[in-house]
């Protein structure tokens, strides 16, 4: 008799056939969804409406990487969600079988192999790497040890025309009080080593642009890391004159998504000289109150959005002083949901509600600059569900059989790479340029560029001192 560790149960799965060997399972209850490479296998099931990832492992393995993924889950850090874990499992002549993890499917999760089979532009490998870098310091200030980073243990989704990073196997993962430089250096050493490895297989089959060179993206990749955390953690020493550095400090933090729980001032004996240090950094400020205010659950971006449009509609409805909950209530119902409703049913698994909402925002913005007026929206609708939604391919359950790429040789096991190799890549409209509004004035492409967030805050600076010069 299996034996299952959960923390809630679902009793649909103890009738899964847990005395078949995890390969041999029968094609019925399991889904073929695009997945990174993995030395154990890995299926995907349905039971009812949820799906799974079912992972076969050694029972010590499964363990332990189940009770990080509830640490993960329980700090508020961006992995797949851990289910349960079966052990004690037999087969049918009583020999003893590997025992099981189970995870959460992660909804409209992209590996990113799935990413680069179309051929990607260059600013979207740029965007995959921010993700992942944040991805590295959120773990690492939580006092995670990742000890396998790799895109093949990463998993993203599309977060307002960039993207959010997910760790997806913990197995090699140590969670401490605090991280030492020592155990840091150590990620990026691995970090360096896989990711170095990754792109150049890219590379080698042909699919990483002619101008993205893999050691050059490895290095990206540990400069905006180190970048990001001197950000985070770096103590910044200046005169009493300078005061609106310690707003320009917390506002950058902001602007890359982190929330500064607490600063460290301390002032030395003259008063002159002072020492800032962010002290609890902390990630997910707007999604956690777009959650509490409307019920949605959003990437960070998409939550920023959306609280922007919740704002706007305040203010165009003249509420600015009505219950705030009363008001999301409002917009939620009448703005929101709407435009997730006018898409017709069969383009609903295209894109997540949150992020469809994003781009119609998007498209009726470009729209509107175009015809030098607002757009209504419906019309912003109409237009985007004919014009982009119809071309993208579904992201709710991408068939590994579809025609959406390559087929697979065996779809429940991507590891078994392509049946025919043909060398032309399909057409992505996700990577069309002409078709894909670019993401917002305010977006990404400076997502990690600390320097030109500083001479943003500058310049804002500079224009408040004018403007009251004026005034
Ligand atoms: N909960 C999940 N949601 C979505 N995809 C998942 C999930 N769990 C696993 N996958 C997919 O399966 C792949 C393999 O999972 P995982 O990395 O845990 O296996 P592994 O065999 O331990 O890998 P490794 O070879 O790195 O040890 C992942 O890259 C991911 O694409
Ligand atoms: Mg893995």
């Amino acid at each position: 008799m299996p034996r299952f560790i959960a923390a809630r149960p679902d009793s649909r799965l103890i009738t899964l056939p847990w005395d078949v060997p995890l390969e041999d399972w029968p094609t019925d209850s399991l889904v073929a969804l695009p997945r990174g490479i993995s030395r154990h296998v890995v299926r995907f099931v349905r039971v009812g409406t949820e799906i799974y990832a079912v992972k076969e492992v050694l029972e010590h393995l499964a363990i332990h990487e189940y009770r990080l993924l509830h640490d993960l889950t329980r700090l508020d850090t961006p992995s797949v969600e851990p289910v349960g874990v079966v052990t004690g499992r037999v087969d049918a002549h009583g020999e003893p079988l590997d025992s099981v993890l189970i995870t959460k499917h992660l909804q409209f999760s992209l590996p990113y192999r799935s990413l680069f089979t179309r051929g990607v532009r260059q600013d979207t490998v740029n965007r995959l790497v921010d993700a992942m870098v944040v991805l590295l310091a959120r773990l690492h200030l939580i006092g995670f040890l990742w000890g396998d980073v790799s895109l093949s243990n990463t998993l993203f989704r599309r977060d307002a025309g960039s993207f959010a990073a997910y760790l997806v196997d913990a197995e090699t993962g140590e969670l401490h009080q605090d991280l030492s430089d020592g155990q840091r250096e150590h990620d990026l050493t691995i970090a360096r080593t896989n990711l170095f490895g990754e792109f150049s297989d890219l590379e080698a089959g042909g699919l990483l642009d002619e101008a993205l060179k893999p050691l050059v993206l490895v290095e990206a990749i540990e400069n905006r890391y180190r970048d990001l955390w001197s950000e985070l953690t770096g103590v910044e020493e200046f005169d009493g004159s300078e005061m609106h550095r310690i707003e320009s400090r917390v506002r950058r933090l902001n602007a890359l998504g982190f929330d500064v729980a607490e600063l460290d001032i301390t002032t030395d004996f003259a008063g002159s000289t002072i020492r800032i240090q962010p002290k609890v950094v902390d990630a997910g400020h707007h999604s956690r109150r777009l959650l509490r205010l409307t019920g949605l659950d959003t990437e960070e971006n998409q939550a920023r959005r959306l609280l922007n449009d919740l704002d706007y509609f305040r203010a165009r409805t003249d509420q600015q002083n009505a219950d705030e909950s009363i008001v999301a209530h409002q917009w939620l119902t009448e703005e929101f949901e709407p435009v997730v409703e006018a898409v017709p049913h069969e383009l609903r698994g295209k894109l997540e509600p949150a992020e469809l909402y994003h781009e119609v925002l998007e498209h009726r913005w470009f729209l509107s600059e175009q015809a030098g007026h607002e757009v209504p929206m419906i019309d912003a609708i109409e237009s985007y569900v004919s014009t982009v939604l119809r071309g993208l391919p579904d992201e709710a359950i991408v068939s590994a059989t579809g025609d959406d790429g390559p087929a697979l040789a065996n779809p429940y096991d991507p590891s078994q790479g392509f049946a025919d190799d043909d060398e032309t890549k399909p057409y992505d409209p996700w990577e069309d340029g002409d078709e894909a509004p670019e993401a917002g004035p305010e977006a990404t492409s400076d997502f990690l560029d600390i320097a030109a967030l500083r001479r943003k805050a500058a310049a804002s600076k500079a224009s408040r001192i004018d403007d009251e010069a004026v005034g």
